[in-house]
């Protein structure tokens, strides 16, 4: 089975894009107010508010309050000792007291106020945020409907499910009082796996297991390479438009191989990028007059087919190919991702979205009964 052809908005014109590497800030100015945003259902994640107006030292501050120092120190702990082998505790904790040095802001400064306001050894701010690899399987798919309206969902499936499950957060950022991007993320963990920048583009991340993942991953990233999280992040903070995000997606050099999902606003725009760390190894776009009127990733490259302990996929696809064309919204995409094993013991949160309309972004901390 062949690879469909590439095809969509440029893809051809793929730009490398620099990080930006700025001065660390000092801390100063006035704490923002923060939604307490009080889950009316359980299953509902706090929803703070995050300015990136204040230095990123300080900025997450008030919403720690939400949360008890003593459980976040214990579920890093443990987090770390269970999920980063001890070689990579030995090499990037030293590393750690230049922290400037080798992380781009505002990650370091973001880092480096958590730990001090939690009282924890920046190095292991770090790893905590190197951690995610662990056995990280997600579903993400997305579609346009007979109206061409975009939809992106994505369940995200990790180990340590009791930790997290209870330290996930929705977060708008904002920038002059505005909301810039959005994000679900677990607290302390400043990347992000899954966004949207509003009226433009949501994008999700799900991993690409390679063998030696921690070897090339630490290589890569003393190189000054970027965690694929913080590229998201950086992708909804920084790219103008659809376009813009994908082409940054598509190309920056990354510490992992991943697969980025991408959704816009307009028919077409929707894409699966299969990337390896040095750049794009495939480009998948929605492709609706030919039938492609979702995509669906989970962990495996979409030209292979998963194995049979871990097919997600089919699954995913039957549901979808059920609901049809004519009446995918972001209610059957919830639902179509809350069929077994699609939804797993391992899902910690299932997140819906149209970047076309921002309000409706929506996560739910999952439990399998
Ligand atoms: C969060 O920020 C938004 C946008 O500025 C604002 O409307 C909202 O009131 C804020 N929430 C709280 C509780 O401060
Ligand atoms: C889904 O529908 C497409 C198009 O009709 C078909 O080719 C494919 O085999 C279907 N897949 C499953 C798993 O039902
Ligand atoms: C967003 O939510 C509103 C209110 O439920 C609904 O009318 C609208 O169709 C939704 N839009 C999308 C793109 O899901």
């Amino acid at each position: 089975m062949g690879r469909p052809q590439q095809r969509g908005p440029a893809w051809g014109a793929l730009i490398l894009l620099p990080l930006l590497w700025l001065q660390q800030a000092p801390c100063s100015g006035a704490a923002p107010r923060i939604a307490a945003g009080a889950a009316a259902a359980a299953a509902s994640p706090l929803l703070c508010n995050v300015s990136l107006d204040v230095a990123p030292e300080c900025r997450w501050d008030p919403v720690l309050r939400h949360f008890d120092p003593a459980f976040l120190r214990a579920a890093y702990a443990r987090i770390i000792a269970e999920g980063v082998p001890k070689w990579v505790h030995a090499i990037l904790k030293p590393i750690a007291e230049e922290l400037e040095n080798f992380v781009p802001q505002p990650f370091a400064g973001e880092i480096r106020g958590l730990c001090n306001a939690l009282g924890l050894n920046v190095g292991d701010g770090l790893l905590f945020n190197l951690a995610y690899e662990a056995t990280a399987f997600c579903t993400s798919i997305i579609a346009q409907d007979n109206n061409g309206n975009i939809y992106h969902g994505r369940n995200m499936d990790y180990a340590f499910g009791d930790i997290l499950s209870k330290i996930t957060i929705d977060v708008n950022f904002l920038k002059n009082g505005k909301v810039k991007f959005r994000g679900t993320t677990f607290f302390g963990y400043v990347g992000l796996w899954t966004g949207q920048s509003p009226n433009k583009f949501t994008i999700s991340g799900d991993e690409r297991g390679k063998g030696n993942w921690w070897e090339n991953a630490i290589a890569a990233f003393l190189k000054r390479s970027t965690p694929v999280s913080w590229l998201v992040r950086t992708a909804l903070s920084e790219a103008e438009d659809f376009e813009a995000a994908a082409l940054m997606l598509s190309k920056t050099p990354i510490i992992a191989d991943v697969y980025y999902i991408i959704g816009g606003t307009t028919p077409r725009e929707g894409a699966v990028i299969t990337r390896r760390r040095s750049g794009p190894e495939d480009i998948w776009p929605l492709d609706p007059l030919d039938g492609g009127w979702y995509r669906v990733e989970t962990n495996y490259d979409h030209w292979t087919t998963p194995p049979p302990f871990d097919d997600r996929r089919t699954p995913a696809i039957k549901a979808l190919n059920a609901t049809g064309q004519e009446n995918i919204n972001l209610e059957t995409l919830y639902k179509i991702l809350s069929i077994q094993p699609v939804l797993n013991e391992l899902t910690i949160y299932t997140t819906v979205m149209s970047a076309a309309a921002p309000d409706n972004y929506t996560t739910w901390i999952r439990t399998l009964e």
